[in-house]
């Protein structure tokens, strides 16, 4: 690690009262899945130290929950991405070929109920995303001005100079990410923005994984379920992700380390065997003792979770990051 700085030895008093309601806000909506709601936070920590100028673009929005509480929403304690999720019963298949995607549990239509405790701040003028049941969901939120269903690894269905800013979580899905680039090239307004989270070498790295492939322990795998398939199939050199926005046309402002490896680590155990559990637990509870359950659940992974949202002890510099935050701007 690279930095001396001791990890706190009880829960983390260090945290601000904001960051403490900024990890809240992702527990509440992904409760059964702490890590994911710690990831969340520490993406969302990073994105708030850039401006988002309008109008403006989110490429790879999902279901716009992560987004929302960026802005600065927040939901009550009846809302969750738990609502709509299907495909249970094959929540261990991995991807076997190059033809062979598992299906996501959170693809599923089933109609979302939106409790709204706090509007955001600001919102974006448009989302996108290839999951028509993920738009459906950002839909009920009423956030985006306009949603769109599309694969990014497609021209872009808009037209040129039309944003200030585009963000996009996830451009490294994309098998034709220069496409992608040079389709947010055209799009941004002359001066605008591309923010993007693009992954480095650490994430493969802290991959459970690697366990299996060094010793060939098979209990490693219920844990990866198909990760480390995913992980690898995407460039993860700072040095790639340099020259393929400079070949868009693209001018790199600001790169950013972020995501501490600790936090990835846990993310990628987490209690992510134990969803299918919790999901027959979340289905059978009455909405009162849900509520209670939901409650006392937060409480208890707070305690755990809180000192994994102070990065000061576990440092972000390069060499430790799990992704680089790129502000590359139009020439
Ligand atoms: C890890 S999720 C992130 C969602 C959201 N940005 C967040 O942080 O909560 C990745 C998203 O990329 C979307 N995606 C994957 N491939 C895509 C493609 N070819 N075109 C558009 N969206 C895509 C998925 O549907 C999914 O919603």
């Amino acid at each position: 690690m690279s930095t001396q700085v001791a990890p706190p030895s009880a829960v983390s008093t260090r945290l601000t009262r904001e960051q403490k309601d900024l990890f809240r806000a992702f527990l509440n909506v992904h409760w059964l899945r702490p890590e994911a709601a710690l990831m969340k936070y520490h993406d969302a920590r990073a994105l708030q130290q850039f401006t988002i100028r309008h109008p403006s673009l989110e490429i790879t929005c999902g279901d716009g929950t992560t987004s929302f509480v960026t802005a600065g929403g927040r939901f009550d304690l009846d809302f969750d991405v738990y609502q709509s999720v299907g495909h249970i019963d094959r929540y261990f298949e991995s991807r076997r070929d190059d033809a062979y995607d598992p299906p996501d549990v959170y693809d599923h239509d089933e109609p979302i109920s939106v409790s709204i405790a706090r509007r955001p701040d600001w919102a974006y003028t448009t989302g996108m995303d290839l999951l028509a049941a993920s738009i459906e969901k950002a839909r009920a939120l009423d956030f985006y001005r306009e949603l769109i269903v599309h694969d990014c690894n497609n021209p872009l269905p808009l037209p040129d100079n039309s944003y200030e800013t585009v963000w996009t979580s996830s451009p490294y899905f994309m098998p034709e990410v220069d496409l992608l680039l040079s389709e947010v090239q055209r799009v941004l307004r002359p001066g605008g923005d591309f923010l993007a989270r693009m992954p480095s070498p650490k994430m493969v790295e802290m991959l459970p994984y690697n366990l299996y492939l060094k010793h060939g322990w098979e209990w490693v795998l219920p844990i990866d379920r198909g990760l480390y398939e995913v992980a690898t199939r995407v460039p993860s050199q700072r040095a790639y992700w340099d020259s393929a926005l400079e070949r868009a046309g693209l001018a790199i402002e600001r790169v950013v380390p972020i995501l501490p490896a600790r936090v990835y680590q846990l993310y990628a155990i987490g209690f992510r065997p134990m969803f299918p559990a919790f999901m027959e637990m979340y289905r059978r509870l009455s909405r009162d003792d849900w509520r209670a359950v939901k409650r006392a659940w937060m409480d208890n992974v707070a305690l755990l979770a809180e000192p994994f949202c102070d990065p000061s002890w576990m440092g972000e510099t390069e060499d430790d990051a799990v992704f680089y935050l790129y502000q590359a701007r139009k020439k």
